[in-house]
């Protein structure tokens, strides 16, 4: 594998998994990023797609077959690259990781796959961001595990047929409505990951704080899980800010106080809304009479892109009800207006 083509996926090292290919009997074990939960049993949450899971696992490896490949779909944060290492735990395979961005050329890819070993899993990360060209060898890679290579330039080149190992594609997008769909079809399963619920993330936030060596209170543990946006990666990085001031406050156990006197300096609301949440929705509002807008124009109001609102802002604001998607753009709704304390049967743009 192409070394500098190995993405440094969030806390999986590069290091890591080579170190612990060579020296680790056990394989996949991420003993330093113990907050990844390992094995399914482990992985809280997503029930469907863990049946689902288990299911296609079992009988794979009862007919010893290569599992089919899996696309992950869902906004950043609740578990896909997780998932994708714990499935490959549970294969007891290897994994490679990398990303579509990173695969410029055809030959990235292609050198990546011809080095899979039999059995290997590949997860490609925003697979929705890989070029063109690079897509399309990866069609026939996981269709007939085999792929044409051009050799030479100019009228001395030809294409030579190389076959693979067989392997499984672990694809994460978190647009899986860009995807192509001559890609998309070559998944044989589609699992569109969900928020997570309250009591869900509850369990993720005291687990964590069990691995970070702190005492949570069952009442603050749900304090920041309704805060979390539904999401286990917020959750995390709202306890490591709370465990901040409880350190600094020199206390043995986090309380709810503590976690509130965190999301005021955060200016994180009950319902887990931040100041861009806030913006997004007024913006609307004021400049756009309440919508519908266009993602292009709502973007250049607040001066952040397209991707971040369509990916990271929008699908929490969908779900719990302050904005709708309609065919003719965005639209806030009655929730938003009783919100921010707009009464739209009397005057539409009151005091607020
Ligand atoms: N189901 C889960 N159970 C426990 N922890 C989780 C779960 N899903 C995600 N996490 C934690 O949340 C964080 C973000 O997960 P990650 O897999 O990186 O999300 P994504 O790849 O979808 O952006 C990680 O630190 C992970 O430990
Ligand atoms: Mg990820």
């Amino acid at each position: 594998m192409k070394e500098d083509k190995v993405l440094n996926e969030n806390n999986i090292a590069k290091e890591s998994l080579e170190a612990q290919r060579i020296f680790s009997p056990e394989r996949n074990a991420y003993d330093t990023y113990s907050l990844r939960p390992k094995f399914l049993s482990e992985y809280i949450g997503q029930d469907n797609i863990k049946e689902r899971l288990k299911l296609a696992i079992s009988a794979s490896k009862m007919r010893g077959e290569q599992l089919d490949h899996i696309l992950l779909a869902g906004p950043p944060g609740l578990g896909k690259t997780t998932l994708a290492v714990v499935i490959a735990n549970e294969l007891n395979a290897n994994i490679h990781i990398t990303s579509g961005p990173v695969l410029e050329k055809q030959g990235d890819l292609a050198a990546i796959l011809t080095n899979l070993e039999r059995g290997d899993v590949l997860f490609i990360d925003e697979i929705h961001r890989m070029n063109r060209s690079v897509e399309e060898i990866l069609y026939s890679a996981m269709e007939d595990f085999q792929i044409d290579i051009m050799i030479g330039k100019g009228p001395a080149a030809r294409s030579i047929r190389v076959d693979l190992q067989p392997f499984t594609l672990i694809g994460a997008t978190t647009r899986s409505g860009l995807l192509t769909s001559p890609l998309r079809n070559r998944f044989g399963m589609i699992f569109e990951m969900s928020f997570y619920a309250e009591e869900e993330l509850g369990l993720i936030i005291t687990r964590a704080a069990q691995v970070m060596g702190v005492t949570i209170e069952p009442e603050a543990a749900l304090l920041i899980a309704r805060r979390s946006r539904g999401t286990p990666r917020i959750a995390i990085r709202l306890l490591k800010r709370v465990r901040d001031l409880s350190t600094v406050k020199g206390s043995q156990i986090i309380d709810t106080g503590t976690v509130n006197e965190v999301m005021n300096l955060l200016g994180i609301d009950e319902y887990g809304l931040d100041e861009m949440d806030r913006k997004l929705l007024k913006v609307i509002i004021e400049v756009y009479k309440g919508g519908p807008v266009g993602l292009k124009a709502l973007a250049a109001s607040l001066g952040i892109t397209e991707d971040t609102i369509a990916e990271v802002y929008e699908p929490f604001l969908v779900q719990s009800g302050f904005l709708a998607r309609t065919a003719r753009g965005r639209m806030v709704t009655e929730k938003t207006y009783k919100y921010f304390g707009i009464n739209t049967l009397g005057g539409l743009f009151g005091d607020y």
